[in-house]
């Protein structure tokens, strides 16, 4: 039986890079660990680990990626939060089994070669869901 092994990230969209930072490294003292750009996915990531997790701050860079058209739609806020599985596939089938809406039916693997897949907010109460394998 798959199992979620931990919180791994919380993802905050944002349109302005330094004043979030103002609020999250500034004002509230977490630590920046690295802001950098990840051309794969048109952003800005600052990474903000805490405790084991990590909170990340993310602002396209391009007008036509999914986080650019999210923040012109939704504006800035919560984006995603995301779950350390030890069995992703095995998650997902079980996940598939209960009907439950996913935003991807085969888990991606990004460059550093952790698998990953997104859950449809439809089926968690409205907060898109990510799921990692590390
Ligand atoms: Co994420």
């Amino acid at each position: 039986m798959p199992a979620i092994k931990a919180i791994n990230h919380v993802a905050v969209v944002v349109d302005d890079m330094d004043k979030s930072l103002a609020f999250w490294r500034d004002a509230l003292g977490i630590e920046l660990h690295e802001l950098r750009d990840v051309p794969a996915e048109q952003s800005q990531v600052a990474f903000l680990p805490l405790a084991g997790a990590e909170v990340e701050l993310v602002m396209p860079t391009t007008d036509d990626s999914g986080i650019a058209k999210y923040l012109a739609k939704r504006g800035p806020g919560m984006h995603h939060l995301c779950l350390e599985v030890d069995d992703i596939e095995g998650m997902m089938n079980e996940l598939k089994a209960r009907n439950i809406r996913l935003i991807n039916e085969e888990p991606r693997t990004a460059a550093d070669g952790k698998k990953y897949a997104f859950v449809h907010p439809e089926s968690t109460g409205g907060v898109l869901v990510e799921l990692y394998q590390i």
